[in-house]
């Protein structure tokens, strides 16, 4: 039923990362690349992959423990969203794989890929299904796998990016303190060509020519990326701010997506923001693409540093282009 102050929360959270380390220097044994090098351009240190999990075993644990968390019934939940670019397969859809090993009986779903800007994309579609009244509770994981769409010949990709997975229930409330206030979303496909994968799509199927080229792996101009995503979360950010008329003292938590500490850097510096008040594990974790926000959400809120009412901004930039900011206040007490 839609009523008038129906507003989407964030009830329950979890995440799941794989248990296998991978620090800079597993990375420099292999490669012409050193530990201060990636940790100085990106501010990563370690970072985890599966490489023999698809990206539903990834998100599995977080979605068991964000359900059990709530202490609901699971065939409760009505709606699953999978924000990830990295698939189990090309269909059936990760949120399909999720549902039968879940065992809920009576929900649909789908999967939804926007790259970095995945886990905020998704959110946003969520909480208009809440708001509408289409929806009562919806699960929405955020991960990917990215060691399977990874070059580890390639330096200038591989450092940058790990495997995790978080997973968020999304209700309604009509407590007018908390839940989701606004979203401001982006696309430009004039990016298409700084970061993407070349084939393996309807566009260039896979052959024994796209696997010899290893054309199946991330290909980014970094430097292109680097300026564009500076840009343009700082923009959006600054938008959703300015709208809602936000101060940064009002905002006790900026959320970005982690791709690099420096675009990081300069997203808070816009916002006026200090460094205590920004979530990093990009050290821990690297580029978990749809993974890296709702894995911070979930670590800050483990660690009790989220509380009830807290202004949080979330803000992301990623292939496509796709970039965003979500603002919303937290509903957990
Ligand atoms: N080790 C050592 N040297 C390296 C490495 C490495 N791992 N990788 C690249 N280099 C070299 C380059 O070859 C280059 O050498 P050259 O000057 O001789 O040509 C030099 O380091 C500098 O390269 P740049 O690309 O200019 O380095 P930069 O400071 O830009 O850092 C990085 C590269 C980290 C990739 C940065 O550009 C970046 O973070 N870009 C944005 C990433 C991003 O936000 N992606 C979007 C989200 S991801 C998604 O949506 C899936």
């Amino acid at each position: 039923m839609k009523t008038e102050n129906r507003r989407a929360y964030i009830s329950s959270l979890a995440h799941y990362v794989p248990e296998e380390v991978y620090s800079n220097q597993f990375f420099e044994k292999r490669l012409d690349t050193s530990d201060e090098w990636i940790r100085t351009r990106t501010g990563i240190s370690e970072r985890r992959f599966a490489f023999n999990k698809g990206t539903s075993e990834l998100m599995l644990p977080a979605a068991e423990k964000a359900i059990a968390r709530r202490g609901i019934d699971k065939q409760d939940i009505d709606l699953i969203i999978c924000a990830t670019i990295t698939p189990d397969h090309v269909f059936p859809s990760t949120a399909c794989l999720l549902q039968n090993k879940l065992g809920i009986k009576h929900c649909w779903g789908f999967d939804l890929a926007a790259a970095c800007s995945g886990f905020l994309f998704a959110l946003e579609t969520a909480r208009r299904f809440i708001e509408s009244g289409a929806a009562q509770r919806v699960l929405l994981c955020g991960g990917d796998r990215m060691s399977a769409i990874l070059d580890f010949e390639d330096r200038s990709t591989c450092v940058l990016f790990g495997d995790g997975a978080g997973a968020i229930i999304l209700e309604a409330s009509d407590d007018p303190e908390i839940g989701v206030f606004d979203a401001n979303l982006r696309i430009d496909g004039a990016g298409k060509d700084f970061l993407y994968m070349p084939a393996g799509g309807s566009a260039k199927p896979p052959s024994a020519e796209t696997v010899a080229n290893k054309e199946h792996y991330v290909v980014q101009d970094g430097r292109t990326v680097f300026r564009a995503a500076v840009v343009g979360m700082a923009d959006v950010t600054a938008e959703v701010m300015e709208r809602n008329n936000l101060r940064a003292e009002d905002v006790a938590w900026l959320v970005p997506h982690q791709a690099n500490m420096r675009i990081i850097g300069a997203t808070a510096e816009r916002m006026g923001v200090s460094s205590d008040k920004v979530m990093v594990n990009i050290d821990r974790y690297g580029n978990t693409t749809a993974g890296t926000i709702p894995l911070c959400l979930s670590e800050w809120y483990d660690a009790g540093k989220i509380q009830y009412g807290d202004r949080l901004i979330l803000s992301s930039f990623g292939a496509g282009y796709t970039w965003g900011s979500v603002y919303l206040r937290w509903g957990i007490k």
